[in-house]
């Protein structure tokens, strides 16, 4: 099994700064590339604020800040920056032109043993492999902010053995993370389609004037997740009872809105330059905070709620 010691992230956006940081935690050796300058400027920026956010949050100790920001290193030029990768992981816009042309750099560039890791959401990637890279190229796919949430979706590509998934599976369960096996590739994996499911009765309910912003986030916060969070959703339907369960299927009048392209309600809120946090507001308003605080204080409540969710199972097993 390839041991992995050096790590390149290619791609230093969103992402990519917190895949860098994911890696120096785990004690590997990175370098990271991206073609925009201004990332890889603004890159070791962000890696630094999120690992004071994580020392703060107590889920890494202060005196490791120095040592995991030195293990992380910047290097314009892909051809150098992979010359020496163990595992590259591969982050780069969803896009695939860029996709192609970047695997086949790293085809060219990167040692005989090197495995590749691509973070791919929605693409499938496989397909745009040179010959060369197949047998050892796999992906696996993070969720935002990756140096919080444990998840990881991991596939091998159809030509690689058992073996490159299993090396990546290894390095990040030891990594304390939460890697998930697919066999095969399905565009947006597990928790992606989920959302995808919920999102389309969710903007369904708005759309309709059914439910409002606040009626939906409460059902969420306060019944759904709350039971969610440490049950997921098999469990809790074991709690329920199976017959029950059974029951509702066969009875249910409910039937799931038509697939959609477009929710009106989006469509306004973005018209009305309504974007989100980042824009000081979207279905909420965020104005009186600037947005790097609203996102370090989400920062800082996950990481309470992981711990409380890891004290659970540690005291109450279910
Ligand atoms: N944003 C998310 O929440 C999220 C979550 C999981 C997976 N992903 C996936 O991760 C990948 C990256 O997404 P992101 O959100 O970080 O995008 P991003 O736009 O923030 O970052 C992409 C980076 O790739 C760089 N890039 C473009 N072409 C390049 C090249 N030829 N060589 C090197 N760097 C190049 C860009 O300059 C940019 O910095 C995508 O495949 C996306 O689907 C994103």
């Amino acid at each position: 099994m390839t041991k992995i010691h050096n790590v390149t992230i290619v791609g230093a956006g969103l992402m990519g700064h917190g895949l860098a940081l994911v890696h120096a935690l785990g004690e590997c050796r990175v370098v990271m590339q991206d073609i925009s300058a201004a990332q890889m400027d603004s890159a070791p920026k962000l890696i630094a604020v999120a690992l004071d956010t994580l020392i703060d949050g107590g889920a890494v100790k202060a005196g490791e800040r120095d040592a995991v920001l030195a293990r992380i290193s910047t290097e314009p030029d892909l051809t150098i920056a992979v010359g020496n990768a163990d595992l590259v992981v591969e982050a780069v816009a969803e896009d695939i032109e860029i996709k192609r042309l970047v695997y086949s750099q790293i085809a060219e560039a990167a040692p005989d043993h090197a495995l590749l890791a691509s973070n791919t959401s929605h693409l499938d990637i496989f397909p745009l492999l040179p010959d060369t890279l197949k047998a050892r190229s796999g992906i696996a796919h993070w969720y935002t902010p990756p140096y919080i949430i444990d998840l990881v979706d991991l596939v091998g590509a159809p030509e690689a053995g058992p073996e490159v998934v299993e090396t990546l599976r290894a390095l990040y369960a030891g990594m304390g993370k939460k890697p998930i096996v697919f066999a095969k590739f399905a565009p947006g994996y597990v928790a992606n389609r989920l959302q995808a499911a919920l999102g389309l009765e969710i903007y369904h309910l708005l759309d309709s004037g059914i439910a409002t912003p606040e009626a939906i986030d409460d059902s969420i916060k306060y019944g759904l997740a709350a039971r969610m969070a440490f049950l997921g959703h098999l469990k809790k339907a074991d709690y329920t009872g199976l017959g029950l369960v059974q029951q509702i299927m066969s009875n249910a009048a409910y039937s799931p809105p038509p697939v959609r392209k477009q929710s009106p309600t989006i469509e306004n809120l973005v018209g009305e330059g309504r974007l989100g946090v980042a824009s000081g507001g979207g279905f909420f308003n965020y104005a009186e905070r600037p947005p790097a605080e609203w996102f370090s204080a989400r920062d800082r409540a996950l990481l309470k709620h992981k711990a409380l969710v890891e004290k659970i199972e540690r005291e109450d097993p279910m």
